[in-house]
Parts: structure tokens; sequence; C-alpha cells
């Protein structure tokens, strides 16, 4: 048997299209959707999850700016420029990309951004409403990505025993208490690096979601067969068969998929949704402005 490939890079391109008209309608009215990031210092992968999400601006007709800054900028500039855009009005959606360099403290930086700014869905506001069972607002994008591919395929999990592994508050706390949220319905069991018997409890499990961030920690043997395997690890790891000398990989032993009944690929899986959620809160945040 061989999982169902749960294909992101085509959904998110459908959610995206399914965003067009809302954001012709804004238009319509006026209002240019306007995401601001802000990228300080100069760590390649940002560089290159920047532009992904840069270019899902121009695919959705959303106005991106970018504001870049050096990787000695002070707490005290990141501050003011979120500050600054705070007071702009045609500026909808902020997002900081993180990690913020050394010596800046991203939590404070998080919550100056405008809650309804805050297309990350990390403000203390947006995770508190979420914790609270309100699920209609700026939600963390990959964890809503994720709930997007599991609703996509049709993927029942009433009464279900999903694990998420890894407990941040960016991917494994939110998502956590999507899939337990009123509705989806599932049994969650928040594993983590100090986690006793974790393959025993992936083996029992319906859904798994790897949230870790190590290349191929999952093994395949730990996977119940017929289960949902989501992978929202990217690890760029040596390999010698390529030219480039590396290659990109998830939290998941590849051979999973002959396990699973579902599996995300990487790339091509979580990554795009995340970018696709990012461009929905935008729209969302600019609907905000016609009420
Ligand atoms: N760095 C890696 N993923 C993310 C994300 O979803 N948002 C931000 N702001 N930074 C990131």
């Amino acid at each position: 048997m061989s999982a169902v490939i749960l294909d992101g890079k085509s959904l998110g391109l459908r959610v995206e299209a399914k965003l067009g008209d809302r954001v012709s309608q804004l238009k319509k009215s006026g209002i240019e959707p306007h995401l601001a990031v802000v990228l300080a210092g100069d760590d390649p992968a940002s560089h290159v999850y920047v532009r992904n999400k840069q270019r899902a601006c121009e695919r959705c007709g959303i106005k991106s700016t970018r504001v870049d800054l050096p990787n000695n900028v002070s707490q005290q500039e990141l501050i003011q420029v979120v500050e600054r855009l705070n007071a702009d009005d045609s500026v909808h959606g902020i997002l900081v990309q993180s990690p913020t360099p050394d010596g800046t403290d991203e939590l404070e930086i998080t919550e100056t951004i405008d809650p309804s700014k805050d297309v990350d869905g990390f403000h203390p506001t947006n995770l508190g409403r979420l914790v609270m069972g309100q699920v209609d607002g700026m939600l963390p994008c990959t964890p809503a990505g994720v709930m997007e591919l599991i609703k996509d395929a049709g993927i029942d999990l009433i009464g279900k025993k999903a694990v998420v592994i890894g407990r941040s508050r960016i991917v494994g706390m939110p998502l956590s208490l999507l899939l337990a949220q009123k509705g989806i319905d599932a049994t969650v069991t928040i594993a983590h690096s100090r986690t006793h018997d974790i393959a025993e409890i992936c083996r029992a499990a319906d859904l798994v979601v790897a949230a870790i961030g190590r290349a191929e920690t999952i093994q395949a043997d730990w996977i119940k067969p017929g289960a949902t395997v989501i992978d929202v690890g990217i690890n760029r790891v040596a390999d010698d068969s390529r030219e480039s000398g590396s290659r990109l990989t998830g939290d998941v032993e590849p051979e999973a998929a002959k396990k699973a009944g579902y599996i995300t690929p990487v790339p091509g899986g979580v990554g795009p949704m995340t970018i696709s959620m990012l461009m929905s809160n935008t729209v969302k945040a600019a609907e905000l402005r016609l009420n």
C-alpha cells in the first residue's frame, strides 16, 4: 500500500484562486490589500521564505512591502518599525520574519503588532482567542494550513487519536487546540523531547503530526497502517548524490509513505499551505476595513 499524497502546492493554489474574488471585491471598494514584511538580518532561509511570500502576494493581487533591516538592528528600532506600520492605514497585515537577530526579543516584537494586523496569528490576543474556541480570527498559518489539508482530503478525526510531536507556540500548541476543537473532535496527545515511549504513542495514533525540526526522526515503523502523517519539518541535509550536495527532507522517514494512508510530501506539502493561509489572513485583515 502506498499513501495518498496530500498535495499542499495544488491545494494552496486553489485557496489562492478563491481569494482572488475577495481581493477584487476589496479593490472595487477602494481597498488594496497590503502586507508588510519585516526582514531583519541575513539568514538565507528567511530570505527564501520572504521571497516566496512576496511571490504569493503577486499571484493574489496583494500589495507587498518589504522592510529590510541590518543584522545589528536594535530592539528599539525594530519596535519603532512595527509601530510605524501599526499606524499606517494603508497596511493591513504585518509580519516580522522569524528568527529576528540575536539580542532582539521576538516575543516583545510580536506583542507590539496590532492584533488586527497580526497575520501570523502569534499575538497573545489571537492565540488567546484560539484557546477560547474562537477560530474565526487570525489563526497561525501553519496550523491553519494543516487543518485545510485534512479538511480537503475529507479525513474524519472525530474521536480519533492524534499525536502532535512538538510543542512550539507557532505550530504544536495551536495545532493541538485546532485538532481538539468542537467539530473536529480529535483526542490529542502533545509529545515533545521529554516524552517517554514516543514510538508506542505514534503506533496507536490515527494522525501523526511531526513538527520538531529534526530530519527524518519519526520512523516508518512507528506509523500505524493507514494513518495520516503530516510532516511540518523542512530540513536541509547533506546528499552527495545531488549536484547541490544537499536536499530538503522532513521530520519523517520517507519510507513512512509505504505505511500511511495519507502523507504530506516535503517539499510541497505543509510549506505552500502556510503561505496561502498567510494570504488568507491578509485578505481577512483588509476586509476588517470594510466594516
Ligand atoms: N519563520 C519560519 N516560519 C515563520 C512564520 O510562519 N512566520 C514568521 N513570521 N516567521 C517564520
